[in-house]
């Protein structure tokens, strides 16, 4: 595993934590960073058209700790002229990296020209990375699907436009816009982009246990990998991969730190925003942390159904405690997995495009 670099920058270890809007929040990203093994963090996308115009939600998602430095803020949209006012803004707040999507499925964002619609125009994503080229002095980076649609797929069209553009680094999430989230992310796409420039490209797509992540890796043989969803399965599995990969067994943390990790993410959240919003917040996290682990659904369903912190905090307790003395959690009548977290489709608010807070339960 060598560390890569986006111009100056660092990427040590090259394993990046993939955005997610309405998760990799403030609070999200430091609590993954503190794991340890993640080379770099992306702010959720944000909405140029927020930011612009002065929306504060869209302000404060630029908000970022120096515990997480390298930092990359993302920015989406589909106007070059604001695009580029976005990026000079993302500088000036002190982020090391302006990331444009260029993956978002959502309708509302592709309507207006931004996320996946950059792909079926690509005048248009020229236009942007240009003009965004000329108002900062940040490393410019890009993170792409491989196509609009299952027979348009141009994603090393796309990649060696980009580069030309003075792109620095590349991410490819291996699914076009019409596959969502179905299916398998495709990673000899991916190697296909990586063959074809010059400049850093990391893999992303499905990565969500060390040796998946492992073996689409070394075949695609990318500079970096992103992992999203996995790491809220699991924050611990970028130092997993690290220690992998240095010949080391992969640590395994026990039932209470995995219970201090949620506490520790309760206790940032309800720092940081309204009760409710931290609830829904703990909710989500919780809901894919406790995945595959015995009693889970059950624990999930107690979760969904509690109005207060201190609920919440017991049911914790009492979740965690049944694991590690291997008592069964609840009445053992609720099995089946029900809650599947995809997309930033729910994050895209009508009025701004902008993303916004997480409630309850992810969809
Ligand atoms: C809830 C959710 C929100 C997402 N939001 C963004 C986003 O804001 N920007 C982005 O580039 N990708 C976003 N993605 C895509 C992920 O970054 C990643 O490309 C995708 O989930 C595949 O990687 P994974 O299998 O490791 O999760 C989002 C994905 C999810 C599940």
């Amino acid at each position: 595993m060598k560390p890569f670099k986006i111009r100056d920058i660092q990427i040590d270890p090259p394993l990046i934590l993939s955005p997610m809007a309405g998760v990799t929040d403030y609070t999200f990203r430091r609590l993954i960073k503190r794991r340890g093994g993640v080379g770099l963090v992306v702010s959720e996308f944000i909405s140029v058209e927020g930011l612009t115009r002065n929306n504060p939600k869209s302000k404060r998602q630029m908000r970022f700790d120096e515990e997480e430095r390298p930092f990359a803020v993302q920015i989406f949209g589909g106007q070059a002229p604001r695009m580029a006012m976005g990026a000079e803004m993302a500088e000036e707040v002190g982020a090391d990296i302006l990331d444009v999507n260029c993956g978002c499925p959502a309708p509302k964002v592709v309507k207006n020209g931004g996320g996946s619609g950059l792909l079926r125009d690509l005048p248009r994503l020229e236009e942007i990375l240009k003009e965004i080229k000329k108002s900062i002095t940040i490393p410019l980076t890009l993170k792409v699907r491989t196509g609009y649609t299952d027979s348009s797929i141009n994603v090393v069209d796309v990649a060696k436009m980009a580069e030309q553009c003075g792109v620095e680094h590349i991410q490819v999430h291996g699914r076009t816009r019409e596959q969502g989230y179905k299916g398998r992310a495709n990673w000899d796409l991916i190697r296909q982009v990586k063959e074809a420039v010059s400049i850093p490209v990391s893999g992303n797509g499905d990565l969500t246990t060390i040796d998946y992540a492992l073996e689409r890796w070394r075949e695609a043989g990318t500079d970096g990998i992103l992992i999203g969803r996995g790491a809220m399965q699991n924050p611990w599995i970028f130092r997993q991969i690290g220690d992998v990969l240095a010949g080391r067994e992969p640590y395994q943390p026990d039932t209470e730190e995995k219970k201090d990790v949620l506490l520790e993410f309760f206790g940032m959240c309800r720092e940081e925003m309204p009760e409710i919003v931290a609830l829904g917040k703990m909710k989500q996290l919780a809901g894919q942390f406790t995945k595959g682990l015995p009693g889970g659904a059950q624990f999930r369903q107690t979760l969904y159904h509690s109005h207060s912190a201190d609920e919440i905090l017991d049911n914790i307790t009492i979740y965690f405690e049944d694991l590690r003395t291997g008592r069964r959690y609840g009445d053992g009548l609720v099995e089946a997995e029900t809650e599947e977290i995809d997309s930033c489709d729910a994050f895209v608010s009508p009025g701004t495009q902008g993303a916004v807070p997480m409630q309850a339960g992810v969809r």
